[in-house]
């Protein structure tokens, strides 16, 4: 089969590989219809994830069709049209078994950590993946849900609704802000309403993005490079600051913009996956009785997203703004690595 290899720093190619094989009896072999490219996916090509070894396939964002089963698995079968969630999850291990898949215990990848595909373990934009634990990392799609519909399960949706809007603890009436419109922040902004945000502000240095952040249900937008981007939302939010800020970029000073825009009592959730240290200003957070959440997506929401996707209650087709073949996988990075120019959020790849 063909698949996107990850060569070291700088390096990748779509190139010719083994056909994956079943390795254990929970295991079943995808064929993948639908792929796409995640941000993480160019830190790893830019060498800031070591423990990607030379020759892994990258992705863990996926959509497909079984072609192989396991012997224990009893619950999914050849043919079934399935959604590869970005986290594994054995089901049965402690960590599971409270939700916290991120930290399944399972021995596949490594124990202990859940985003095993395209880091640990090959990953998703192949012609066909080895799926672990695969009763409980596959979700069935229902008729009616389509391929690209469906690849923004994989991890953008539930990150966006479970590390932004439920570790935010978003209820209604709320002023939430969102700091990065991104694909994951704009998940986060489509998926705020469930929890009755009243007020939902975009931030963004990239006006375009802003704009695009209306369709996924902003109330109110603030360019961050405007000399008074810190007035404009505080005006929004009659000088209060707002109840919940989320930050969805992963960059030191977007998580301080979050912890000057929040009001008394509310809640900061960092969503962003940092590179730096990040100073936290507990002397001068402490008083005004800030909350702040963190955390790597579980995608135990994955099943109720899924249905409201399924119910168009979640404008999943609106985060894809290009379309590749897997033969032109390379173009596909290319497009998405120059996201200012290109415009693009997700680019979806079909087989
Ligand atoms: N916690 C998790 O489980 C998890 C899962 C997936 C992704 N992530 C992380 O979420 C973050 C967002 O992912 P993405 O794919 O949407 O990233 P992205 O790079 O596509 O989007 C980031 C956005 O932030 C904007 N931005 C950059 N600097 C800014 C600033 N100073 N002020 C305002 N906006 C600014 C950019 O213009 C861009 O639109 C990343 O750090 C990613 O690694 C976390
Ligand atoms: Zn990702
Ligand atoms: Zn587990």
């Amino acid at each position: 089969m063909k698949a996107l290899v990850y060569g070291g720093p700088g390096e990748k190619s779509w190139t010719e590989v083994p056909d994956p094989t079943i390795q254990n009896p929970s295991d079943v072999i995808v064929k993948v219809d639908t792929t796409t490219i995640c941000g993480t996916d160019l830190h790893i090509l830019k060498g800031d994830v070591p423990a990607v070894a030379k020759g892994r396939i990258l992705g863990h964002e996926g959509v497909g069709t079984i072609t192989e089963i396991g012997a224990s698995v009893t619950s999914l079968k050849v043919g079934d049209r399935v959604i590869i969630s970005c986290i594994k999850s054995c089901g049965h291990c402690a960590n599971c078994k409270t939700g916290l898949y991120s930290h399944c215990l399972g021995e596949e990848g490594t124990s202990g950590i859940g985003w095993v595909f395209g880091h640990l373990i090959d990953g998703t934009q192949a012609e066909f993946v080895r799926v672990p634990y695969a009763e409980n990392s596959l979700h069935l799609l229902p008729e009616g849900v389509s391929d690209q519909q469906a690849v923004m399960l994989s991890d953008i949706l539930p990150t966006g609704f479970e590390i932004g809007v439920q570790y935010g603890r978003v209820k209604p009436g709320d002023t939430v802000a969102v700091i990065g419109a991104g694909p994951v922040g704009l998940a986060a902004i489509s998926t705020a309403g469930l929890y009755g945000a009243a007020t939902i502000i975009a931030v963004d240095l990239d006006a375009n993005r802003l704009e695009k952040s209306r369709e996924f249900g902003a109330t109110d937008v603030v360019l961050s490079s405007d000399a008074d981007w810190k007035e404009q939302l505080m005006l929004l939010t009659d000088g209060q600051g707002v109840d919940v800020a989320i930050e969805a970029v992963g960059v030191p000073a977007t998580f301080t913009m979050c912890t000057d825009i929040v009001r008394p009592g509310g809640t900061v959730a960092n969503v962003g996956v940092h590179g730096k240290a990040v100073e936290l200003h507990v002397e001068d957070l402490w008083i005004r009785n800030i909350n702040i959440s963190m955390g790597l997506v579980n995608t135990n929401t994955t099943p109720m997203l899924l249905k409201l996707v399924a119910q168009q209650k979640i404008p999943a087709d609106s985060f894809a703004t290009h379309h590749f073949t897997f033969d032109e996988f390379m173009e596909a990075y290319d497009t998405f690595a120059r996201a200012a120019e290109t415009k693009a959020l997700k680019v979806v790849i079909t087989a």
